[in-house]
Protein backbone atom coordinates (compact mmCIF):
# COMPACT_ATOMS: atom_id res chain seq x y z
CA UNK A 1 0.00 0.00 0.00
CA UNK A 2 2.96 2.29 1.07
CA UNK A 3 5.00 1.12 -1.82
CA UNK A 4 1.55 2.10 -4.36
CA UNK A 5 1.35 5.62 -3.03
CA UNK A 6 4.76 6.52 -3.27
CA UNK A 7 4.52 5.35 -6.99
CA UNK A 8 1.69 7.72 -7.10
CA UNK A 9 3.05 10.38 -6.12
CA UNK A 10 6.46 9.78 -8.02
CA UNK A 11 3.69 9.69 -11.50
CA UNK A 12 2.70 12.91 -10.05
CA UNK A 13 5.59 13.95 -9.85
CA UNK A 14 6.51 12.74 -13.36
CA UNK A 15 3.86 14.83 -15.07
CA UNK A 16 4.86 17.98 -13.56
CA UNK A 17 7.97 17.90 -15.37
CA UNK A 18 6.58 16.20 -18.57
CA UNK A 19 4.01 19.05 -18.20
CA UNK A 20 6.52 22.35 -17.94
CA UNK A 21 8.36 20.63 -20.61
CA UNK A 22 5.75 20.49 -22.71
CA UNK A 23 4.31 24.25 -21.74
CA UNK A 24 8.03 25.49 -21.92
CA UNK A 25 8.14 24.40 -25.31
CA UNK A 26 4.59 25.13 -26.72
CA UNK A 27 5.59 28.89 -25.72
CA UNK A 28 8.90 29.00 -27.68
CA UNK A 29 7.39 26.86 -30.94
CA UNK A 30 5.36 30.03 -31.17
CA UNK A 31 8.96 32.13 -31.19
CA UNK A 32 11.14 32.57 -34.53
CA UNK A 33 14.59 31.36 -32.32
CA UNK A 34 13.67 27.81 -31.74
CA UNK A 35 17.53 27.40 -30.14
CA UNK A 36 15.57 27.25 -26.71
CA UNK A 37 13.43 24.67 -26.74
CA UNK A 38 16.83 22.50 -27.76
CA UNK A 39 18.79 24.58 -24.27
CA UNK A 40 15.96 23.91 -21.90
CA UNK A 41 15.94 19.90 -22.91
CA UNK A 42 19.93 19.95 -22.85
CA UNK A 43 20.20 21.71 -19.19
CA UNK A 44 17.63 18.80 -17.97
CA UNK A 45 19.95 16.17 -19.52
CA UNK A 46 22.82 17.77 -18.13
CA UNK A 47 21.48 17.85 -14.95
CA UNK A 48 20.88 13.86 -15.24
CA UNK A 49 24.42 13.57 -16.20
CA UNK A 50 26.20 15.60 -13.77
CA UNK A 51 23.73 14.50 -10.41
CA UNK A 52 21.67 11.43 -11.43
CA UNK A 53 19.55 11.79 -8.05
CA UNK A 54 18.47 15.23 -9.23
CA UNK A 55 14.52 15.56 -7.67
CA UNK A 56 12.34 16.64 -9.77
CA UNK A 57 12.04 20.02 -8.30
CA UNK A 58 15.84 20.37 -10.14
CA UNK A 59 14.76 19.04 -13.14
CA UNK A 60 11.72 21.39 -13.21
CA UNK A 61 14.27 24.31 -12.69
CA UNK A 62 16.19 23.46 -15.63
CA UNK A 63 13.38 23.16 -18.23
CA UNK A 64 11.98 26.43 -16.95
CA UNK A 65 15.30 28.44 -16.01
CA UNK A 66 14.82 30.74 -18.87
CA UNK A 67 11.34 30.91 -19.90
CA UNK A 68 10.64 34.74 -19.36
CA UNK A 69 12.41 34.76 -22.64
CA UNK A 70 9.09 33.27 -24.39
CA UNK A 71 7.39 36.02 -22.87
CA UNK A 72 9.11 39.02 -22.40
CA UNK A 73 11.62 38.12 -25.54
CA UNK A 74 15.54 38.23 -25.73
CA UNK A 75 15.88 42.26 -24.15
CA UNK A 76 18.79 40.77 -22.24
CA UNK A 77 20.64 39.98 -25.83
CA UNK A 78 23.44 37.75 -24.39
CA UNK A 79 24.36 40.86 -21.86
CA UNK A 80 26.09 39.92 -18.70
CA UNK A 81 25.11 42.65 -17.07
CA UNK A 82 24.81 41.69 -12.90
CA UNK A 83 21.68 43.85 -13.55
CA UNK A 84 20.02 42.49 -16.40
CA UNK A 85 20.91 38.95 -15.06
CA UNK A 86 19.40 39.35 -11.86
CA UNK A 87 16.12 40.38 -13.62
CA UNK A 88 16.24 37.95 -16.13
CA UNK A 89 16.79 35.46 -12.96
CA UNK A 90 13.45 37.38 -11.41
CA UNK A 91 11.11 37.42 -14.28
CA UNK A 92 11.87 33.35 -15.09
CA UNK A 93 10.81 32.88 -11.75
CA UNK A 94 7.50 34.43 -11.70
CA UNK A 95 6.41 32.99 -14.89
CA UNK A 96 7.39 29.67 -13.51
CA UNK A 97 5.23 30.58 -10.35
CA UNK A 98 2.87 31.18 -12.02
CA UNK A 99 2.85 27.89 -14.31
CA UNK A 100 3.04 25.62 -11.07
CA UNK A 101 0.63 27.51 -9.12
CA UNK A 102 -1.95 26.82 -12.18
CA UNK A 103 -1.15 23.37 -12.26
CA UNK A 104 -1.41 22.49 -8.44
CA UNK A 105 1.99 21.84 -7.49
CA UNK A 106 2.38 22.04 -3.80
CA UNK A 107 3.73 25.34 -1.89
CA UNK A 108 7.05 23.26 -0.92
CA UNK A 109 8.17 21.92 -4.40
CA UNK A 110 7.22 25.90 -5.87
CA UNK A 111 9.05 27.13 -3.39
CA UNK A 112 11.99 24.67 -4.27
CA UNK A 113 11.64 25.65 -7.93
CA UNK A 114 11.98 29.36 -7.11
CA UNK A 115 15.07 29.16 -5.31
CA UNK A 116 16.90 27.19 -7.77
CA UNK A 117 15.76 29.85 -11.34
CA UNK A 118 16.32 32.62 -8.56
CA UNK A 119 20.55 31.97 -9.16
CA UNK A 120 20.55 30.32 -12.28
CA UNK A 121 22.95 32.41 -13.31
CA UNK A 122 25.63 32.55 -10.68
CA UNK A 123 24.72 29.09 -8.50
CA UNK A 124 24.86 29.36 -4.44
CA UNK A 125 24.06 26.40 -2.86
CA UNK A 126 25.47 22.75 -4.77
CA UNK A 127 21.71 22.42 -6.49
CA UNK A 128 22.11 25.83 -7.79
CA UNK A 129 25.41 25.31 -8.81
CA UNK A 130 24.23 21.75 -10.30
CA UNK A 131 21.68 24.30 -11.99
CA UNK A 132 24.19 26.79 -13.10
CA UNK A 133 26.93 24.32 -14.34
CA UNK A 134 24.36 22.61 -16.29
CA UNK A 135 23.36 25.83 -18.23
CA UNK A 136 26.81 26.57 -18.84
CA UNK A 137 27.38 23.09 -20.36
CA UNK A 138 24.26 23.65 -22.28
CA UNK A 139 25.56 26.71 -23.84
CA UNK A 140 29.35 25.73 -24.67
CA UNK A 141 27.76 22.19 -26.23
CA UNK A 142 25.37 24.02 -28.70
CA UNK A 143 26.09 27.28 -28.22
CA UNK A 144 29.64 28.72 -28.09
CA UNK A 145 30.74 28.51 -31.71
CA UNK A 146 27.64 30.28 -33.25
CA UNK A 147 28.15 33.25 -30.35
CA UNK A 148 32.04 32.80 -31.96
CA UNK A 149 30.38 33.20 -35.87
CA UNK A 150 27.96 36.14 -34.30
CA UNK A 151 31.08 37.90 -32.87
CA UNK A 152 32.85 37.54 -36.02
CA UNK A 153 29.95 39.47 -37.81
CA UNK A 154 29.86 42.09 -35.15
CA UNK A 155 33.49 42.82 -35.89
CA UNK A 156 34.59 41.72 -32.86
CA UNK A 157 38.79 41.55 -32.18
CA UNK A 158 40.23 38.13 -31.39
CA UNK A 159 40.89 39.48 -27.69
CA UNK A 160 37.54 40.50 -26.97
CA UNK A 161 36.26 37.32 -28.42
CA UNK A 162 38.61 34.92 -26.63
CA UNK A 163 37.98 37.54 -23.21
CA UNK A 164 34.31 36.80 -23.36
CA UNK A 165 34.69 33.33 -24.35
CA UNK A 166 37.05 32.67 -21.24
CA UNK A 167 34.30 34.57 -18.82
CA UNK A 168 31.67 31.77 -20.10
CA UNK A 169 33.86 29.50 -18.97
CA UNK A 170 34.88 30.87 -16.01
CA UNK A 171 31.03 30.61 -14.73
CA UNK A 172 31.34 27.02 -14.59
CA UNK A 173 31.32 26.72 -11.13
CA UNK A 174 32.77 22.67 -10.11
CA UNK A 175 35.95 21.58 -11.64
CA UNK A 176 33.93 17.92 -12.91
CA UNK A 177 31.87 20.73 -14.89
CA UNK A 178 34.47 22.27 -16.40
CA UNK A 179 36.51 19.25 -17.81
CA UNK A 180 32.82 18.15 -19.52
CA UNK A 181 32.96 21.42 -20.84
CA UNK A 182 36.48 21.67 -21.90
CA UNK A 183 36.68 20.10 -25.26
CA UNK A 184 33.76 22.40 -26.50
CA UNK A 185 35.85 25.20 -25.06
CA UNK A 186 38.85 24.89 -26.79
CA UNK A 187 36.42 24.30 -29.99
CA UNK A 188 35.70 27.71 -29.43
CA UNK A 189 39.22 29.25 -28.92
CA UNK A 190 40.25 27.23 -32.10
CA UNK A 191 37.36 28.89 -34.28
CA UNK A 192 38.52 32.38 -32.73
CA UNK A 193 41.98 31.61 -34.26
CA UNK A 194 40.59 30.66 -37.35
CA UNK A 195 40.27 33.03 -40.42
CA UNK A 196 36.58 32.48 -41.56
FE1 LIG B 1 19.35 32.26 -18.04
FE1 LIG C 1 20.02 29.10 -19.93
Amino acid sequence: MIKEKEMEIEQVKMETLEKSQAWFESLFEKSEDKNDIKHSRQTVAWVKKIKPEADEALLVAAALHDVERAIHGDWKAGSDDPEALRKHQDLSVQEAEKFLLSHGADEEFIARVKHLIASHETGGDEDQNVLCDSDCLSFFEDKALRRVKRWKDQGKTKEEMHKNMDYYFSRIITPEAKELARSFYDEAKEEIESEK
